[in-house]
């Protein structure tokens, strides 16, 4: 039998039920946030029409709103923010309705943080501009519209503004030129057009500049050397023409971050960005810059992510001294690097690599990169490599990307190992020759074309032109096998 465990004595039995009384009792007392927030929340939450996880299931009237999820009560019984995130991989993490105007009742609320809602809409929440302590305003990802208001500029006390991934219209009010407290001011991912305001060259404490993902046009202003603090400027996917300004040359010592790709920007890259020591990543792809890379790039030995693809740029490449590039994109331009470059075969941590006609002449075989753990895409379409990649892909456990179109490639596929990891493979207009092996069912795009592979196609949804133009491949997509006895 078991033994029964020391019976309490009264006086103990008294002690605990005094402690259960305090406990609940002191609970009780705090279980009261302000009437005010508490009526602001629940009027945020009857705004809010869909809630399919659930987030805000546990906002019940009679609780203490200071221990809800996403509420923050950083004085006594004061609100002081309020974050909400969606998480993006799930599917009915996310929120419909209105920010309710209730949430001005929120007297004490320095920041608010709804990020990943996804489906929060309507217009600007003017509601705070009634705000006295509001510092922090992070709505991101949702689908808020109409005009960024234009009296913006009269919330002076903002450290940040972030409206990212929304869509907001119109142009970048000049007032925000008033928000000189801002450290972070990101508005990219919306539908924003015209000019960058001059205005925001008083914006002095910026660490952050984002505007990527609008439709911004005329040039990159001239007003970078009141920046001393920046570190990431992102400006890419625009309409912006013109120069690189010269003043850009001022964020040397602190920009980590340099992204203009996908704009109409002309002229030659600057010889100055070689002495940007802290930079991390580059990325002025898909633009119209011209003439050579400059050789000061050789003193970026610390950049990690290089984009230059899809410009006019010329011979010769520069000498890199880069330990560990992680992702290199030179496609696209008039480079004719005949090898792949030895600071790149030698990187440790390199993931991604598009040479795409970068008049590559080597054989693949011959090439031995240090270290293929991490290869998640390989691009070298268009160039004249010869031999085979059985090796390469052999030692690739985690490739997802394989594209190698209008070489000269020369392999039997049948032997070509497909990692499990694959999703896209694209050898057309090569050499190859063999069966098409089964294992390519699983890729999510694929294309042989132009080659000179034999017998049945595997079951696969992949149209006609990812096989035609072969020696002689038959079965859907293209015309059956002919059958033998
Ligand atoms: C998003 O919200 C709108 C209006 O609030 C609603 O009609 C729509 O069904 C919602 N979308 C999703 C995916 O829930
Ligand atoms: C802005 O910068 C100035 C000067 O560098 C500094 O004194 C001030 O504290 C900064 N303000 C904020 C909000 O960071
Ligand atoms: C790299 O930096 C050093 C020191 O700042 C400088 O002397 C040298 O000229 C630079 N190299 C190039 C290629 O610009
Ligand atoms: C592929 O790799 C395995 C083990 O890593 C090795 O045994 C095999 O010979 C390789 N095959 C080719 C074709 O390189
Ligand atoms: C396959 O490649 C050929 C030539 O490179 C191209 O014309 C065709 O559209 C491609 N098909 C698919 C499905 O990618």
């Amino acid at each position: 039998m078991m033994e029964l465990p020391l019976s309490h004595s009264p006086s103990s039995l008294l002690l605990i039920s005094f402690s259960i009384f305090i406990l609940c009792c002191l609970k009780l007392a705090s279980a009261t946030c302000h009437l005010d927030d508490e009526s602001g929340l629940l009027g945020f939450r009857s705004g809010i029409t869909e809630d399919p996880s659930g987030m805000l299931v546990s906002w019940k009237p009679g609780t203490d709103c200071c221990t809800w999820p996403g509420i923050n009560c950083l004085f006594k019984d004061r609100v002081t923010s309020i974050s909400l995130y969606g998480q993006p991989d799930k599917p009915n993490s996310f929120l419909s309705g209105r920010i309710s105007p209730s949430l001005s009742k929120l007297r004490s609320l320095d920041g608010i943080y709804l990020q990943d809602l996804r489906n929060i809409s309507g217009p600007f929440p003017n509601l705070l501009f009634g705000l006295p302590n509001l510092q922090f305003i992070y709505i991101q990802n949702s689908k808020l519209s109409g005009p960024i208001p234009d009296n913006i500029g009269k919330m002076t006390r903002l450290g940040s503004l972030s409206l990212a991934g929304n869509r907001f219209t119109g142009k970048i009010p000049s007032s925000i030129s008033e928000l000189t407290q801002l450290g972070q001011l990101n508005l990219g991912g919306n539908l924003l057009t015209g000019e960058i305001p001059d205005g925001i060259r008083r914006l002095k404490n910026l660490t952050l500049l984002n505007l990527e993902r609008n439709q911004l046009s005329g040039g990159v202003p001239d007003f970078f050397s009141s920046f001393t603090d920046l570190r990431v400027l992102s400006l890419s996917h625009n309409k912006l023409s013109g120069k690189i300004p010269a003043t850009i040359s001022s964020l040397a010592p602190k920009l980590a971050y340099l992204e203009l790709g996908h704009n109409a920007l002309i002229g030659k890259i600057p010889d100055f960005l070689g002495t940007f020591k802290a930079l991390d990543t580059l990325d002025l792809s898909w633009n119209r810059f011209s003439g050579v890379v400059p050789k000061s790039f050789g003193n970026l030995t610390k950049i990690f992510n290089l984009d230059l693809s899809n410009n006019f740029l010329v011979d010769p490449f520069p000498e890199m001294y880069v330990k560990g590039i992680e992702s290199l994109d030179l496609s696209n331009n008039g480079f004719h690097l005949d090898v792949i470059p030895k600071w790149v075969t030698s990187s440790p941590i390199i993931y991604s690599l598009k040479l795409a006609g970068c008049g590559i002449k080597m054989k693949l075989d011959d090439w031995k990169p240090s270290q293929t753990y991490f290869y998640d895409y390989i691009d070298l379409s268009g160039n004249q490599v010869s031999g085979s990649p059985i090796e390469l892909l052999n030692r690739t456990d985690y490739l997802v990307g394989f594209w190698a179109s209008g070489n000269g490639l020369r392999f039997n596929m049948e032997s070509l190992r497909i990692v499990k990891t694959l999703k896209d493979l694209d050898l057309s207009r090569n050499l190859v020759f063999g069966k098409v092996p089964q294992a390519i069912s699983g890729l999510q795009k694929f294309n042989v074309s132009h080659n000179h592979l034999c017998g049945r196609i595997p079951a696969t949804d992949f149209p006609a032109s990812a096989f035609l133009g072969n020696d002689c491949l038959c079965g859907s997509p293209l015309a059956p096998c002919k059958v033998y006895k």
